[in-house]
């Protein structure tokens, strides 16, 4: 099978992001994590999450800002603090904090810890783990950048964990495919996972974006432009 998992060799480069490396571990970005293209991205998040194009490539076009070639990237540039990358994640260190491209156990607490006493996370959780992650990093890091832009990112984030591991249309995610996907980076297909039959689209994701922010309690700290991402 050319998609089973294969945990990333030392050589292998990674992103800050859960989600390409997952991608990545399994075979549908390249494993070596080097030489990527927005098209490879697309197909892949396609192939492996049921990511439709117009949820993907304005991140993909964005993200290859991040390398000093024109047409692709290695899975590590996108660790560039301020073009994606950003304060108070859900399972990395602010970079000003430390080590803020790799998996942190820490720090993935706060999410990992959230809806107790059923067996999913949601989009009311999601929220809530938005708005404690903004506060702990607003008491640690004294260089903590919260801008609308910042906001917006970590919002749609959330809701791709929801819809990857979940369901895209309730956003209702068990949370032992979260744990997995964060701590392994990998698809939880012999956990029982399997592939949304729904499309992820920018309309499903902005309608569960909509709940978390009703529930992040979030102001922002610094302002910020209007960012247009496309047409
Ligand atoms: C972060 C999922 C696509 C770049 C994240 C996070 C999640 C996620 C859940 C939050 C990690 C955390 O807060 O600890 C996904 C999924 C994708 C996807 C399911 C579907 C394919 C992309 C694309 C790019 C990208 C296309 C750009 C090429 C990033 C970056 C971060 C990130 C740079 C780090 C942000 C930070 O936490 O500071 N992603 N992502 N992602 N993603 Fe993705
Ligand atoms: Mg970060």
């Amino acid at each position: 099978d050319p998609h089973q998992f294969i945990a990333a060799k030392p050589t292998d480069l990674r992103a800050p992001c859960p989600g390409l490396n997952t991608l990545a571990n399994h075979g549908y970005l390249p494993r070596t994590g080097r030489n990527i293209t927005v098209p490879m991205i697309i197909q892949a998040s396609l192939d492996g999450f049921n990511a439709g194009v117009d949820a993907i490539q304005p991140f993909a076009k964005f993200g290859l800002l991040s390398s000093n070639d024109p047409t692709t990237m290695n899975l590590d540039d996108l660790k560039l603090h301020g073009l994606i990358e950003h304060d108070a994640s859900l399972s990395r260190l602010d970079a000003a904090l430390g080590d803020s491209l790799h998996f942190n156990e820490q720090q993935f607490s706060t999410l990992a810890n959230s809806n107790p006493g059923v067996d999913y996370y949601n989009t009311t959780s999601a929220g809530h783990v938005q708005r404690d992650l903004l506060a702990q990093s607003i008491r640690l890091n004294p260089t903590q950048t919260n801008s609308p832009k910042e906001f917006k990112i970590r919002t749609r984030e959330s809701a791709f964990y929801l819809s990857v591991l979940g369901d895209p249309l309730t956003g209702i995610a068990p949370k032992k495919f979260v744990q997995i996907f964060f701590r392994e980076e990998r698809l939880p297909i012999q956990e029982g996972w399997k592939k949304p039959k729904t499309l992820i689209t920018a309309a499903t994701l902005g309608a569960l974006q909509t709940v978390i922010v009703a529930n992040a309690n979030w102001t922002a700290t610094q302002a910020c432009e209007t960012e247009i991402l496309g047409p």
